[in-house]
Protein backbone atom coordinates (compact mmCIF):
# COMPACT_ATOMS: atom_id res chain seq x y z
CA UNK A 1 0.00 0.00 0.00
CA UNK A 2 1.41 3.65 -0.68
CA UNK A 3 0.48 6.38 1.30
CA UNK A 4 -0.43 9.38 -0.59
CA UNK A 5 -0.27 12.82 0.99
CA UNK A 6 -0.79 16.27 -1.03
CA UNK A 7 1.01 19.65 -0.42
CA UNK A 8 1.46 22.82 -2.92
CA UNK A 9 5.46 22.29 -2.80
CA UNK A 10 7.30 19.16 -2.56
CA UNK A 11 10.62 20.36 -1.73
CA UNK A 12 13.90 18.13 -2.39
CA UNK A 13 16.42 18.28 0.19
CA UNK A 14 17.08 20.02 3.26
CA UNK A 15 20.12 21.32 2.63
CA UNK A 16 20.40 25.22 3.03
CA UNK A 17 18.34 25.86 -0.27
CA UNK A 18 15.59 23.61 0.43
CA UNK A 19 15.30 24.38 4.65
CA UNK A 20 15.11 28.48 3.42
CA UNK A 21 12.91 27.77 0.61
CA UNK A 22 10.32 25.85 2.92
CA UNK A 23 10.39 28.17 5.75
CA UNK A 24 10.22 31.37 3.20
CA UNK A 25 6.95 29.68 1.64
CA UNK A 26 5.19 28.65 5.07
CA UNK A 27 5.55 32.04 6.29
CA UNK A 28 3.74 33.56 3.06
CA UNK A 29 1.30 30.70 3.90
CA UNK A 30 2.15 28.11 1.19
CA UNK A 31 2.15 24.62 2.48
CA UNK A 32 5.08 22.50 1.80
CA UNK A 33 6.61 19.46 2.40
CA UNK A 34 10.39 18.68 2.74
CA UNK A 35 12.31 15.32 2.38
CA UNK A 36 15.85 14.33 2.23
CA UNK A 37 17.93 11.34 1.85
CA UNK A 38 19.60 11.86 5.09
CA UNK A 39 18.87 12.71 8.38
CA UNK A 40 19.03 16.03 10.39
CA UNK A 41 22.13 15.30 12.41
CA UNK A 42 23.84 14.76 9.63
CA UNK A 43 22.62 17.52 8.12
CA UNK A 44 23.75 19.93 10.65
CA UNK A 45 26.94 18.13 11.21
CA UNK A 46 27.77 19.12 7.37
CA UNK A 47 30.76 21.35 7.97
CA UNK A 48 30.98 23.79 4.43
CA UNK A 49 30.23 27.11 4.06
CA UNK A 50 31.60 30.16 6.57
CA UNK A 51 31.14 33.16 4.76
CA UNK A 52 27.70 35.09 4.24
CA UNK A 53 26.94 37.80 1.62
CA UNK A 54 24.34 40.67 3.07
CA UNK A 55 21.91 39.42 0.86
CA UNK A 56 21.79 35.79 2.56
CA UNK A 57 21.43 37.62 5.57
CA UNK A 58 18.78 39.68 4.56
CA UNK A 59 17.13 36.39 3.43
CA UNK A 60 17.91 34.63 6.84
CA UNK A 61 15.84 38.19 8.71
CA UNK A 62 13.49 37.81 6.28
CA UNK A 63 12.51 34.06 7.15
CA UNK A 64 12.75 35.25 10.77
CA UNK A 65 15.80 33.03 11.52
CA UNK A 66 18.56 35.41 12.19
CA UNK A 67 18.16 36.30 15.68
CA UNK A 68 21.18 34.03 16.59
CA UNK A 69 23.30 35.19 13.48
CA UNK A 70 22.61 38.89 14.34
CA UNK A 71 24.84 37.88 17.63
CA UNK A 72 27.31 35.56 16.44
CA UNK A 73 27.66 35.98 13.05
CA UNK A 74 31.25 38.53 12.72
CA UNK A 75 31.27 41.05 9.90
CA UNK A 76 33.82 41.33 8.03
CA UNK A 77 34.77 44.69 6.56
CA UNK A 78 38.03 43.38 3.88
CA UNK A 79 39.52 40.80 2.37
CA UNK A 80 43.63 39.90 1.83
CA UNK A 81 44.74 38.46 -1.28
CA UNK A 82 48.61 37.62 -1.11
CA UNK A 83 50.84 36.14 -3.92
CA UNK A 84 54.28 34.92 -4.08
CA UNK A 85 55.05 37.56 -0.57
CA UNK A 86 53.13 40.60 -1.92
CA UNK A 87 50.07 41.01 -0.28
CA UNK A 88 46.82 43.14 -0.81
CA UNK A 89 44.14 44.18 0.84
CA UNK A 90 40.89 44.81 -0.29
CA UNK A 91 38.50 47.22 1.74
CA UNK A 92 35.23 45.64 0.52
CA UNK A 93 33.33 48.16 3.24
CA UNK A 94 34.82 51.22 1.55
CA UNK A 95 34.72 50.01 -1.68
CA UNK A 96 30.99 48.71 -1.63
CA UNK A 97 29.09 50.22 1.55
CA UNK A 98 28.60 46.56 2.23
CA UNK A 99 29.97 43.74 4.56
CA UNK A 100 30.35 39.56 4.51
CA UNK A 101 29.53 37.82 7.85
CA UNK A 102 31.26 34.64 9.04
CA UNK A 103 28.64 32.36 10.06
CA UNK A 104 29.26 28.82 9.30
CA UNK A 105 26.80 26.88 7.04
CA UNK A 106 26.22 24.01 10.00
CA UNK A 107 24.74 27.31 12.00
CA UNK A 108 22.47 28.16 9.22
CA UNK A 109 20.66 24.93 8.79
CA UNK A 110 20.72 24.62 12.84
CA UNK A 111 18.93 27.77 13.05
CA UNK A 112 16.27 26.84 10.02
CA UNK A 113 15.83 23.79 11.20
CA UNK A 114 14.71 24.67 15.13
CA UNK A 115 12.43 27.10 13.40
CA UNK A 116 10.64 24.57 11.01
CA UNK A 117 10.35 22.16 13.48
CA UNK A 118 8.62 24.33 16.14
CA UNK A 119 6.13 25.68 13.44
CA UNK A 120 5.71 22.08 12.82
CA UNK A 121 7.01 21.68 9.57
CA UNK A 122 6.26 18.88 7.47
CA UNK A 123 9.61 16.81 6.95
CA UNK A 124 10.33 13.02 5.70
CA UNK A 125 14.17 12.29 6.15
CA UNK A 126 16.18 9.15 5.64
CA UNK A 127 14.18 8.58 2.52
CA UNK A 128 14.94 6.19 -0.04
CA UNK A 129 14.26 5.51 -4.05
CA UNK A 130 13.22 9.26 -4.78
CA UNK A 131 11.39 9.23 -8.43
CA UNK A 132 9.60 12.32 -9.54
CA UNK A 133 6.92 11.42 -12.07
CA UNK A 134 4.44 14.31 -14.25
CA UNK A 135 6.39 17.18 -14.33
CA UNK A 136 4.49 18.51 -17.45
CA UNK A 137 1.65 17.73 -15.57
CA UNK A 138 -0.97 19.82 -13.31
CA UNK A 139 -0.11 17.56 -10.78
CA UNK A 140 3.32 16.35 -10.50
CA UNK A 141 4.71 13.95 -7.83
CA UNK A 142 7.24 12.36 -5.57
CA UNK A 143 7.37 8.74 -4.92
CA UNK A 144 9.87 7.14 -2.04
CA UNK A 145 10.43 4.87 0.12
CA UNK A 146 10.32 5.71 3.63
CA UNK A 147 10.45 3.77 6.89
CA UNK A 148 9.66 0.77 5.25
CA UNK A 149 6.45 2.14 3.09
CA UNK A 150 6.28 3.46 -0.12
CA UNK A 151 4.76 7.13 -0.22
CA UNK A 152 3.49 9.37 -2.68
CA UNK A 153 3.33 13.26 -2.29
CA UNK A 154 0.96 15.00 -5.42
CA UNK A 155 1.95 18.57 -5.58
CA UNK A 156 1.50 21.82 -7.60
CA UNK A 157 5.51 21.98 -7.52
CA UNK A 158 8.65 20.35 -6.97
CA UNK A 159 11.43 22.61 -5.92
CA UNK A 160 14.69 20.20 -6.88
CA UNK A 161 16.82 21.27 -3.75
CA UNK A 162 18.97 18.06 -3.72
CA UNK A 163 22.67 19.29 -3.88
CA UNK A 164 25.04 18.06 -7.16
CA UNK A 165 24.24 14.49 -6.39
CA UNK A 166 20.46 14.68 -6.19
CA UNK A 167 18.33 12.69 -8.54
CA UNK A 168 15.82 16.04 -9.46
CA UNK A 169 17.98 17.44 -12.24
CA UNK A 170 18.74 14.51 -14.12
CA UNK A 171 14.75 13.97 -14.03
CA UNK A 172 15.02 16.78 -16.87
CA UNK A 173 15.23 14.88 -20.24
CA UNK A 174 18.34 14.11 -21.19
CA UNK A 175 17.41 15.73 -24.72
CA UNK A 176 16.30 18.95 -23.29
CA UNK A 177 18.62 19.01 -20.32
CA UNK A 178 22.56 21.14 -21.14
CA UNK A 179 25.20 20.98 -18.71
CA UNK A 180 28.98 23.33 -18.53
CA UNK A 181 31.63 21.28 -16.41
CA UNK A 182 35.09 22.53 -15.30
CA UNK A 183 36.86 20.48 -12.88
CA UNK A 184 40.19 21.98 -11.58
CA UNK A 185 42.64 19.72 -11.44
CA UNK A 186 43.62 19.95 -7.29
CA UNK A 187 41.46 19.84 -4.18
CA UNK A 188 40.98 22.06 -1.03
CA UNK A 189 42.07 20.18 2.18
CA UNK A 190 40.12 22.05 5.02
CA UNK A 191 39.81 21.51 8.50
CA UNK A 192 38.49 23.28 11.82
CA UNK A 193 40.47 23.56 14.96
CA UNK A 194 39.41 25.33 18.33
CA UNK A 195 42.20 28.07 18.08
CA UNK A 196 41.81 31.62 18.14
CA UNK A 197 42.29 32.65 13.82
CA UNK A 198 45.71 33.88 12.75
CA UNK A 199 43.48 37.16 11.05
CA UNK A 200 39.91 38.23 11.80
CA UNK A 201 39.26 38.34 8.01
CA UNK A 202 39.84 35.88 5.35
CA UNK A 203 43.46 35.62 3.96
CA UNK A 204 43.92 33.82 0.74
CA UNK A 205 47.43 33.36 -0.61
CA UNK A 206 48.82 32.00 -3.81
CA UNK A 207 52.07 30.75 -2.48
CA UNK A 208 54.56 28.64 -4.99
CA UNK A 209 53.89 25.40 -2.76
CA UNK A 210 49.68 26.04 -3.41
CA UNK A 211 46.71 28.22 -2.39
CA UNK A 212 46.15 28.66 1.08
CA UNK A 213 43.38 30.06 2.65
CA UNK A 214 42.71 31.41 6.34
CA UNK A 215 39.02 31.60 7.71
CA UNK A 216 37.44 31.59 10.95
CA UNK A 217 34.31 30.48 12.55
CA UNK A 218 34.49 32.55 15.94
CA UNK A 219 37.42 34.31 17.80
CA UNK A 220 37.98 31.22 19.13
CA UNK A 221 37.82 28.76 16.14
CA UNK A 222 39.34 28.26 13.18
CA UNK A 223 39.21 27.04 9.95
CA UNK A 224 42.35 26.57 7.05
CA UNK A 225 42.40 25.29 3.93
CA UNK A 226 45.38 24.42 1.57
CA UNK A 227 44.86 23.26 -1.93
CA UNK A 228 45.81 19.59 -2.63
CA UNK A 229 45.99 17.27 -5.09
CA UNK A 230 42.42 15.98 -6.11
CA UNK A 231 42.85 12.47 -5.82
CA UNK A 232 44.39 12.68 -2.33
CA UNK A 233 43.44 11.01 0.86
CA UNK A 234 42.49 12.79 4.00
CA UNK A 235 44.54 9.77 5.55
CA UNK A 236 47.52 11.03 4.65
CA UNK A 237 47.37 14.11 5.87
CA UNK A 238 48.17 14.03 9.80
CA UNK A 239 47.67 17.40 12.01
CA UNK A 240 51.29 17.65 12.12
CA UNK A 241 51.60 17.46 8.41
CA UNK A 242 48.48 19.97 7.84
CA UNK A 243 50.24 22.51 10.22
CA UNK A 244 53.53 22.44 8.56
CA UNK A 245 52.50 22.71 5.07
CA UNK A 246 49.73 25.35 5.70
CA UNK A 247 52.40 27.32 7.76
CA UNK A 248 54.81 27.10 4.42
CA UNK A 249 52.14 28.86 2.60
CA UNK A 250 50.96 31.71 4.64
CA UNK A 251 53.44 35.22 5.08
CA UNK A 252 56.00 34.90 8.09
CA UNK A 253 53.92 37.36 9.87
CA UNK A 254 50.92 35.28 9.95
CA UNK A 255 52.98 32.18 10.81
CA UNK A 256 54.70 33.74 13.41
CA UNK A 257 50.82 34.31 15.34
CA UNK A 258 49.92 30.48 13.75
CA UNK A 259 48.37 28.72 16.87
CA UNK A 260 48.20 25.35 15.93
CA UNK A 261 45.98 22.65 17.58
CA UNK A 262 43.97 18.90 17.16
CA UNK A 263 41.89 19.39 14.26
CA UNK A 264 38.24 18.08 14.77
CA UNK A 265 37.22 17.86 11.08
CA UNK A 266 39.42 17.39 8.18
CA UNK A 267 38.09 16.59 4.91
CA UNK A 268 38.97 16.85 0.87
CA UNK A 269 36.49 18.95 -1.49
CA UNK A 270 37.10 18.53 -5.02
CA UNK A 271 37.18 21.95 -7.37
CA UNK A 272 34.38 21.94 -10.30
CA UNK A 273 32.70 24.64 -12.48
CA UNK A 274 29.17 23.55 -12.94
CA UNK A 275 26.39 24.86 -14.71
CA UNK A 276 23.00 22.90 -15.66
CA UNK A 277 20.08 24.48 -18.01
CA UNK A 278 17.05 24.86 -18.12
CA UNK A 279 16.48 25.49 -14.05
CA UNK A 280 12.80 24.59 -14.72
CA UNK A 281 11.25 21.83 -16.86
CA UNK A 282 7.69 22.17 -16.23
CA UNK A 283 6.01 22.17 -13.01
CA UNK A 284 10.01 21.39 -11.47
CA UNK A 285 12.14 24.22 -10.00
CA UNK A 286 16.32 23.69 -9.95
CA UNK A 287 17.77 25.68 -7.04
CA UNK A 288 21.42 25.76 -5.45
CA UNK A 289 23.63 23.05 -5.87
CA UNK A 290 21.60 20.84 -7.81
CA UNK A 291 21.65 23.37 -10.91
CA UNK A 292 25.04 24.72 -10.54
CA UNK A 293 28.45 24.51 -8.45
CA UNK A 294 31.20 27.19 -7.96
CA UNK A 295 34.69 26.02 -6.83
CA UNK A 296 34.75 27.48 -3.23
CA UNK A 297 37.27 30.28 -3.69
CA UNK A 298 35.07 33.69 -3.12
CA UNK A 299 32.59 31.84 -1.10
CA UNK A 300 29.61 31.79 -3.33
CA UNK A 301 27.81 28.52 -3.16
CA UNK A 302 25.91 28.99 -0.53
CA UNK A 303 25.02 32.11 -1.27
CA UNK A 304 24.19 31.65 -4.53
CA UNK A 305 21.81 28.73 -3.74
CA UNK A 306 19.91 31.45 -1.28
CA UNK A 307 19.38 34.05 -4.40
CA UNK A 308 18.08 31.03 -6.52
CA UNK A 309 15.68 30.27 -3.64
CA UNK A 310 15.04 34.24 -2.98
CA UNK A 311 14.00 34.54 -6.76
CA UNK A 312 11.95 30.90 -6.49
CA UNK A 313 9.74 32.19 -4.13
CA UNK A 314 9.14 35.75 -4.88
CA UNK A 315 7.92 34.07 -7.87
CA UNK A 316 5.84 31.52 -6.12
CA UNK A 317 4.03 33.72 -4.24
CA UNK A 318 2.99 35.86 -7.08
CA UNK A 319 1.70 33.09 -8.53
CA UNK A 320 -0.35 31.73 -5.10
CA UNK A 321 -1.42 34.89 -3.90
CA UNK A 322 -2.61 36.45 -7.61
CA UNK A 323 -2.40 33.95 -10.01
CA UNK A 324 0.36 36.04 -11.57
CA UNK A 325 3.13 33.00 -13.25
CA UNK A 326 4.83 35.60 -14.95
CA UNK A 327 7.92 35.69 -12.42
CA UNK A 328 7.74 31.57 -12.22
CA UNK A 329 7.82 31.30 -15.90
CA UNK A 330 11.03 33.96 -16.67
CA UNK A 331 12.90 31.88 -13.76
CA UNK A 332 15.14 29.95 -15.20
CA UNK A 333 16.21 32.71 -17.56
CA UNK A 334 16.70 35.11 -14.46
CA UNK A 335 18.73 32.62 -12.43
CA UNK A 336 20.52 31.96 -15.42
CA UNK A 337 21.73 35.09 -15.81
CA UNK A 338 22.97 35.95 -11.99
CA UNK A 339 24.76 32.17 -11.85
CA UNK A 340 26.87 32.81 -14.96
CA UNK A 341 28.32 35.91 -13.87
CA UNK A 342 28.91 34.42 -10.09
CA UNK A 343 30.51 31.59 -12.21
CA UNK A 344 32.63 33.75 -14.05
CA UNK A 345 33.43 35.36 -10.90
CA UNK A 346 34.68 32.03 -8.46
CA UNK A 347 36.17 30.57 -11.68
CA UNK A 348 38.62 33.98 -12.33
CA UNK A 349 39.56 33.99 -8.08
CA UNK A 350 40.33 30.38 -8.39
CA UNK A 351 42.66 30.94 -11.94
CA UNK A 352 44.18 33.58 -10.11
CA UNK A 353 44.67 32.14 -6.65
CA UNK A 354 46.26 28.43 -7.56
CA UNK A 355 49.08 26.93 -8.69
CA UNK A 356 48.39 24.72 -11.64
CA UNK A 357 50.65 21.79 -12.34
CA UNK A 358 49.79 22.16 -16.10
CA UNK A 359 50.28 26.30 -16.41
CA UNK A 360 52.68 27.39 -18.44
CA UNK A 361 55.24 29.91 -18.27
CA UNK A 362 53.59 32.78 -20.21
CA UNK A 363 50.49 31.58 -17.79
CA UNK A 364 51.95 31.86 -14.74
CA UNK A 365 53.85 35.14 -15.56
CA UNK A 366 49.74 35.95 -16.89
CA UNK A 367 48.77 34.96 -13.35
CA UNK A 368 51.29 37.70 -12.02
CA UNK A 369 50.55 40.74 -14.32
CA UNK A 370 46.68 40.06 -12.94
CA UNK A 371 47.58 40.08 -9.01
CA UNK A 372 50.29 43.07 -10.15
CA UNK A 373 47.79 45.08 -11.99
CA UNK A 374 44.76 44.32 -8.98
CA UNK A 375 47.50 46.05 -6.56
CA UNK A 376 47.52 48.91 -8.62
CA UNK A 377 44.25 49.28 -9.56
CA UNK A 378 41.38 50.44 -7.79
CA UNK A 379 39.25 49.53 -9.91
CA UNK A 380 40.32 46.35 -10.22
CA UNK A 381 39.72 45.82 -6.31
CA UNK A 382 36.06 47.24 -6.73
CA UNK A 383 35.66 44.29 -8.96
CA UNK A 384 36.28 41.65 -6.50
CA UNK A 385 35.11 43.52 -3.66
CA UNK A 386 31.69 44.25 -5.31
CA UNK A 387 31.37 40.26 -6.79
CA UNK A 388 32.62 39.02 -3.03
CA UNK A 389 29.76 41.46 -1.21
CA UNK A 390 27.06 39.78 -3.71
CA UNK A 391 25.66 40.66 -7.16
CA UNK A 392 22.42 41.90 -6.92
CA UNK A 393 19.39 40.26 -7.33
CA UNK A 394 17.39 41.80 -10.20
P1 LIG B 1 23.28 20.83 -0.34
O1 LIG B 1 23.81 21.56 0.82
O2 LIG B 1 24.16 19.85 -1.06
O3 LIG B 1 21.95 20.09 0.13
C1 LIG B 1 21.29 19.13 -0.67
C2 LIG B 1 20.47 18.20 0.21
O4 LIG B 1 19.77 17.28 -0.64
C3 LIG B 1 21.32 17.35 1.13
O5 LIG B 1 20.84 17.45 2.47
C4 LIG B 1 21.20 15.94 0.59
O6 LIG B 1 21.24 14.94 1.60
C5 LIG B 1 19.84 15.99 -0.09
N1 LIG B 1 19.69 15.00 -1.18
C6 LIG B 1 20.59 14.60 -2.10
N2 LIG B 1 20.06 13.67 -2.91
C7 LIG B 1 18.79 13.47 -2.50
C8 LIG B 1 17.75 12.64 -2.94
N3 LIG B 1 17.91 11.80 -3.96
N4 LIG B 1 16.58 12.70 -2.30
C9 LIG B 1 16.39 13.53 -1.24
N5 LIG B 1 17.36 14.35 -0.78
C10 LIG B 1 18.53 14.32 -1.40
N6 LIG B 1 29.48 28.35 -0.15
C11 LIG B 1 29.47 29.64 0.28
O7 LIG B 1 28.55 30.39 -0.07
N7 LIG B 1 30.43 30.17 1.12
C12 LIG B 1 31.48 29.41 1.52
O8 LIG B 1 32.29 29.90 2.32
C13 LIG B 1 31.56 28.04 1.03
N8 LIG B 1 32.58 27.25 1.40
C14 LIG B 1 32.54 25.93 1.04
C15 LIG B 1 33.58 25.15 1.48
C16 LIG B 1 33.59 23.79 1.14
C17 LIG B 1 34.74 22.94 1.63
C18 LIG B 1 32.52 23.22 0.37
C19 LIG B 1 32.50 21.75 0.02
C20 LIG B 1 31.49 24.01 -0.08
C21 LIG B 1 31.49 25.37 0.25
N9 LIG B 1 30.47 26.21 -0.17
C22 LIG B 1 30.49 27.53 0.20
C23 LIG B 1 29.38 25.68 -1.00
C24 LIG B 1 28.10 25.39 -0.19
O9 LIG B 1 28.38 24.54 0.88
C25 LIG B 1 27.02 24.76 -1.10
O10 LIG B 1 26.89 25.56 -2.25
C26 LIG B 1 25.67 24.64 -0.39
O11 LIG B 1 25.67 23.59 0.53
C27 LIG B 1 24.53 24.39 -1.39
O12 LIG B 1 23.31 24.19 -0.72
P2 LIG B 1 22.16 23.30 -1.34
O13 LIG B 1 21.06 23.33 -0.33
O14 LIG B 1 21.90 23.73 -2.72
O15 LIG B 1 22.77 21.84 -1.47
C1 LIG C 1 35.43 29.83 3.73
C2 LIG C 1 35.22 29.09 2.59
C3 LIG C 1 35.49 29.67 1.38
O1 LIG C 1 35.29 28.97 0.24
C4 LIG C 1 35.94 30.98 1.28
O2 LIG C 1 36.18 31.52 0.06
C5 LIG C 1 36.10 31.73 2.43
C6 LIG C 1 35.85 31.14 3.66
C7 LIG C 1 35.14 29.19 5.04
O3 LIG C 1 34.78 28.01 5.07
O4 LIG C 1 35.27 29.87 6.07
Amino acid sequence: MTIQAATSVCIIGSGPAGLLMSQLLANAGIENIVIDRKGRAYIEARVRAGILEQGTVSAMREAGVADRLDVEGIPHHGLDLAFEGASHHIDIVGLTGKTVVAYGQTEVTKDLFVKRTQQGGRFYFDVENVVLSGLKSDRPAVNFRHAGQDVEISCDYIAGCDGFHGVSRNAIPANVLKTYDRVYPFGWLGILTERPPVSMECVYTNHPRGFSLCSMRSATRSRYYIQCDSNDDVANWSDDRFWDEFAARISPDLAAKLQTGPSFEKSIAPLRSFVAEPMRYGNLFLAGDAAHIVPPTGAKGLNLAVADIRILVRGLVERYARGNTHHIDTYSQKVLARVWKVERFSWQLSNLMHQFPDHSPFEKKMQRAEFDYLMQSEAASRTIAENYVGLPLD
